[in-house]
């Protein structure tokens, strides 16, 4: 994941900045840099590679400044060469960023047919060049990036100085995380506090839609309306400084506020963004011969493999066994010849899993891993481990590792569907394109608070909670049942709708809540035809979908409003609204959120 810092200094900040830059090393990155404003000029140094090849460039040629910024990169659009290392610059503004900017191509497009001359392959770029025209036109600088920001789509985090600035940086949040650290007489910027942490414990985090003017005086903050706004400065605890918590109350708040940022790497990491095409590591075998798909994990993350069940059948037209892992390993399942099996695990730890995967192996499948934690056992006995970014989850309940999973498989059903000739160029390149999207539906998701306090509050009151879904909604009505019983403790089953006839239904009164989650799809209407059967029955619904009440012919007891979006992309958004649903209900009733009882994070025991 990519780094940011920024400082205001007293003196020359180069060194300060590289040394930022070494906190946020654990994100991972692949190249380095840093600029200044010196004599007026931005000057910038960079580097491929690791911190201390931008060191040895700045010991070569120094770089002199009171004011800069820093970023270490984990390369998205672009290679990961010195070129397309940030900070990205012209002679008027230079820019860090962290997430993607999903209307990049569009308006390099229209900034060339201006004159811009575009140097990297980045989708930041067009983010300066976009600053520098409203510059040109004759905006100071804070106008200029005022108005910048009005045109850029997609989930990203900003760090800018200018030419002739010494005592000016602009900072601007919008789905990625950043924090403002204040000193006395000087000003820093991180990606998170850790930066910040040998410089300042006075710490602000910037909240979703906010951008901040900082001067060495102080930070002068905007929400997303443009109206100035006060946020509280707060003291970061030491232990945090290795682990933060932000100013969040629980890690999994933190976590699930996360998810357009690491959702966004991940992604990153298996499509060319350029293109609108996937970009899948070699996995060792001829994706166009597998016979099957077999799929085994764990919980949540054994959800995450049934919406690829899902996905891989329908998009690339491949046999797909799924099974918790606990059975499959004693299973004794006959395995295919050209056969890949694959592992969900973002503990790589979990020992259910890992004895699946050696019985796998031991039957001649070739094995690929979607763990979290790349040093992992299952990572390392894989043919092929395929991370995802979703940097430490903390709280016991999975979320960002869960979307962070759901967007690798995503990407391995459309590589598989591409070898196979199952899906056309064109087809490619819009399910590329929904993904793309995904952080930024995320981040408006993360913004609808109060519908999930309300539901939360109705939900704290309850025995028993019924989920339902079809087709890949199904395994997030599943999730969506395991992360309310684990957090909140209140008993919830997940059903696939059309199971409900068969049985559950006999538990529906006007006592038992039942979420629905129904995107608007070829299966809505017969999820719609279940959910008359339960209104019918008095059961208090909760819509979540993009459809209008009316369209599901009842009146819920809450609807939560989802945007209309490609059905492929669906799971990815829905998991959000049933996480911060458990959440609420959570803290409502008053449990251990992060370390519910009787759960551990890594279940290294069968
Ligand atoms: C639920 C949860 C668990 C894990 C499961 C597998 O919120 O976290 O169900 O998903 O224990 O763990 P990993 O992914 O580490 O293999």
């Amino acid at each position: 994941m990519c780094g940011i810092v920024g400082i205001l200094g007293k003196s020359a900040v180069a060194s300060d900045l590289v040394d930022a830059l070494r906190r946020l090393e654990y994100r991972g990155y692949d190249s380095a840099g840093i600029a200044t404003v010196e004599g007026g000029r931005l000057e910038r140094r960079r580097a491929e590679g690791k911190l201390r090849n931008l060191e040895k460039r700045l010991i070569e040629e120094p770089l002199a400044g009171r004011t800069g910024i820093g970023h270490t990169r984990w390369a998205t659009h672009g290679r990961p060469t010195e070129r397309n290392a940030h900070p990205h610059m012209t002679n008027k503004v230079s820019v860090v960023h962290n997430g993607i900017i999903e209307n990049f191509r569009e308006l390099r497009t229209k900034l060339e047919a201006k004159g811009h001359r575009f140097d990297t392959d980045t989708d930041t770029e067009a983010v300066v060049h976009l600053i520098t025209d409203e510059l040109n036109k004759g905006n100071d600088p804070v106008a200029a990036v005022g108005r910048a920001l009005d045109h850029l789509q997609g989930a990203f985090a900003l760090g800018i100085i200018f030419a002739g600035e010494d005592d000016l940086m602009i900072a601007a949040r919008k789905g990625s995380p950043l924090a403002i650290g204040h000193g006395t007489g000087e000003m820093y910027l991180g990606s998170d506090a850790i930066a910040l942490a040998p410089f300042t414990d006075a710490i602000t985090y910037l909240e979703e839609g906010d951008w901040a003017v900082l001067r060495r005086s102080g930070a002068e903050i905007y929400d997303r309306q443009g109206t100035r706004t006060e946020r509280p400065v707060i003291k970061a605890v030491a232990s945090s400084l290795l682990v933060d918590k932000g100013n969040y109350r629980h890690f999994m708040a933190k976590e699930i506020n996360e998810q357009p940022e690491v959702v966004s790497h991940t992604l990153a990491n298996y499509l060319d963004m350029a293109t609108a095409q996937v970009r899948f590591p070699d996995l060792g075998l001829d994706l166009a011969q597998i016979s099957r798909v077999t799929i085994s994990a764990c919980g949540t993350a054994y959800y995450a493999g049934l919406v690829a069940k899902y996905w891989i059948e329908r998009y690339a037209r491949v046999p797909v066994d799924i099974d918790v892992a606990s059975e499959m390993r004693y299973r004794e399942a006959p395995l295919p010849e050209n056969g890949l099996a694959v592992f969900v695990s973002q503990s790589g730890e979990t020992a259910d899993t890992l004895a699946t995967l050696r019985y796998c192996k031991a039957n001649k499948q070739r094995i690929a891993s979607i763990v979290n934690v790349r040093t992992s056992t299952i990572a390392r006995e894989s043919d092929a481990a395929l991370p995802t970014l979703a940097g430490p989850e903390i709280g016991v309940a999975s979320t960002k590792a869960f979307t962070c999973q759901l967007s690798v498989l995503a990407c391995l059903a459309i590589a598989i569907a591409k070898a196979r000739g199952a899906i056309t160029k064109e087809q490619e390149i819009a399910l590329v394109t929904a993904l793309t999207e995904v952080p930024r539906h995320i981040a408006a998701i993360l913004r609808q608070d109060e519908i999930y306090l309300s539901v939360a509050q109705e939900l704290a009151k309850a025995r028993d909670v019924l989920y339902l879904g079809r087709g890949s909604s199904f395994p997030i009505a599943l999730e969506g049942a395991l992360k309310l019983k684990e957090i909140s403790y209140i008993h919830a089953e997940g059903y696939a709708a059309g199971e409900l006839k068969h049985g559950p239904i006999a538990l529906i009164d006007e006592n038992v809540p039942v979420i629905v989650v129904a995107p608007e799809d070829d299966l809505f209407e017969k999820t719609v035809s279940n959910l008359q059967e339960v209104a019918a029955r008095g059961g208090q619904i909760i819509l979540i979908s993009d459809a209008a009440p009316e369209k599901a012919g009842c009146t819920p007891a809450a609807h939560i409003q989802m945007p209309k979006i490609d059905s492929f992309i669906a799971p990815l958004l829905y998991a959000v609204p049933i996480q911060l649903i458990a959440y609420h209900t959570a803290v409502q009733i008053g449990t251990d959120v992060d370390q519910p009882r009787n759960l551990a994070k890594s279940v290294t025991v069968e």
